[in-house]
C-alpha cells in the first residue's frame, strides 16, 4: 500500500522515544509522505490530530515494567476508531553495554499490548518492534556514558530505518516474539507495576539541598505530576500521577532530583505491615465476613498501601525541609552519585508540550 500521510503518537521521558519518532518522520519525508509527530499527553484532544487523511498511525513509547506505561495505554484506548487504518507500534527499551558487549532490553508485552488495543479499535497493525535505546532508569542504575549512549543510538537508527522501510514497502513486520513470551511469563510483575509499583516509585522522588525552587521540573513534567509547595521557599512535591519517566531527574539544571533508596526500604516496611489482616480479623469477630475474607483482604491491603505511601511521603516531604534530614536522605541514595543523562541531541524544546511555560534559557 502507498501511504500519503502518517501521524506518530509518542511518549518520551528523556528523549529516546522522541528521537526514534523523528527518524521515522525523516524517512517518511524522504519518501514524500506527509507526517506529523504528536506527543501523548494527558490533554488528548481528538481535534489536535487534524483533518488530513492520515492513513498510517504509529505509536512510539518507552517500556516501563516490561509493558507499556499507563499513560500510553490510556491514550491509545481513547484514540478514535481506526476504520481499517494501518498502524505500527515501537516500544523503546533499555539497551546497555557491559564490558563492551551490547545487551538488549526487555519490552515484554509493551508492543503487543498496544497493538492488541489498536486491533480492537479497528486498526490493521502492520508492524511491531522493540528498539534498544540507552536505559534511562537512572533511579535504578548508574548512568550510561555518552560514548556508549551514542553507540546504542546509532544501532537503533539502523534498525528503525530498516523497520520503516519495510512498513513503507507494505511488508508486515512483527518482531520480538521471544520477548513477548518472556513478557507474558513476567506479566504478574507488569500488572504489579501498573497497579502499585508506579505509585511506589513516584513517592521515592525528592529534591536535595541543591534545589533552588525554580519549578522547572514541574513545568516540564509531561503529566503535571509535580506540585511546587511551600510558603517561604517552594519545593517540588511528587504526586501519584508521576509516570517515572525520568524527565525531571534527567533535566533538572541543578541535579537536585533524587530517588531515595533508604526511604524505599522504609516505605516497603510500612506498606507491608499486617494492618489490613489485623483489621479484618477484628472485624470478623463482629460481623460475618469469612466467605469474602480473601477479597476484602486484597482490597484493604491495596487501599492501605496507597494510604501508607501517601502518608509516609507527606511526612518525608516536611522532614526533608530540615537541612540535616535532607542531607541524610541525599547521601543515603545512590542516585546522588549517579550520572544524569538524556538523549544527547534532545533539548526540552523538543519534548515539552507547553513550551510557553519555559523561559528562553530553560529551553
Ligand atoms: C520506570 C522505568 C521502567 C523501565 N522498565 C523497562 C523495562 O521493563 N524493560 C526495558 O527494556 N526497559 C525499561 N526501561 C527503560 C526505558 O524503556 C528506555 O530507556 C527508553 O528508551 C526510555 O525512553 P524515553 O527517554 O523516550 O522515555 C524503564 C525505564 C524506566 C524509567
Ligand atoms: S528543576 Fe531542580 S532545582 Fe528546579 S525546582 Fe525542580 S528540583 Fe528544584
Ligand atoms: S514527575 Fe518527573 S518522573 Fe514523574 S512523570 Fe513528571 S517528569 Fe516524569
Amino acid at each position: 500500500m502507498q501511504y500519503s500521510s502518517m501521524v506518530i503518537h509518542f511518549m518520551s521521558g528523556t528523549g529516546y522515544s522522541y528521537r526514534a519518532a523523528t527518524w521515522m518522520e525523516e524517512i517518511a519525508s524522504k519518501k514524500g509522505i506527509t507526517s506529523k509527530i504528536h506527543q501523548i499527553s494527558k490533554y488528548y484532544k481528538e481535534s489536535e490530530l487534524g483533518d488530513e487523511a492520515k492513513n498510517l498511525v504509529g505509536v512510539v513509547f518507552p517500556t516501563h515494567g516490561f509493558t507499556a506505561p499507563w499513560q500510553v495505554i490510556r491514550y491509545v484506548l481513547h484514540l478514535p476508531h481506526g476504520n481499517g487504518k494501518h498502524a505500527f507500534v515501537v516500544a523503546t527499551r533499555a539497551g546497555s553495554i557491559i564490558a563492551s558487549i551490547p545487551f538488549p532490553g526487555l519490552e515484554g508485552t509493551a508492543g503487543y499490548l498496544i497493538a492488541l488495543i489498536l486491533l480492537l479499535k479497528g486498526y490493521i497493525v502492520r508492524g511491531i518492534m522493540g528498539l534498544d535505546m540507552p536505559s534511562n532508569w537512572m533511579s535504578l542504575h548508574w548512568g550510561i556514558n555518552l560514548e556508549n549512549s551514542r553507540f546504542i543510538i546509532g544501532r537503533a537508527k539502523v534498525k528503525t530505518d530498516s523497520f520503516m522501510k519495510r512498513i513503507f514497502e507494505g511488508k508486515k513486520t512483527y518482531r520480538g516474539i521471544i520477548f513477548l513470551i518472556l513478557g507474558l511469563i513476567l506479566s504478574p510483575v507488569s500488572l504489579g507495576y501498573l497497579v502499585i509499583g508506579r505509585f511506589f516509585l513516584s513517592k521515592l522522588f525528592f529534591a536535595s539541598g541543591n534545589c533552588t525552587g525554580c519549578g522547572f521540573c514541574a513545568r516540564s513534567c509531561p503529566v503535571q505530576a509535580i506540585r511546587m509547595v511551600g510558603s517561604k521557599k517552594l519545593r517540588p512535591y511528587w504526586t501519584f500521577a508521576c509516570e517515572s519517566c525520568m524527565r525531571c531527574m534527567g533535566y533538572c539544571p541543578n541535579k537536585a532530583v533524587e530517588a531515595s533508596h533508604s526511604f524505599a526500604i522504609g516505605l516497603y516496611f510500612v506498606a507491608t505491615l499486617q494492618v489490613p489482616s489485623n483489621v479484618l480479623n477484628g472485624l470478623s469477630k463482629v460481623i460475618s465476613i469469612e466467605s469474602y475474607f480473601f477479597f476484602f483482604l486484597i482490597l484493604l491491603s491495596y487501599i492501605y498501601m496507597l494510604i501508607s505511601f501517601f502518608a509516609a511521603y507527606f511526612i518525608l516531604y516536611w522532614l526533608i525541609k530540615i537541612p540535616l534530614v535532607n542531607k541524610f536522605f541525599t547521601y543515603t541514595t545512590f542516585t546522588h552519585f549517579y550520572r544524569r543523562y538524556h538523549e544527547p541531541d534532545t533539548t526540552l524544546i523538543n519534548i515539552v508540550e507547553d513550551k510557553k511555560s519555559l523561559s528562553e534559557n530553560e529551553l
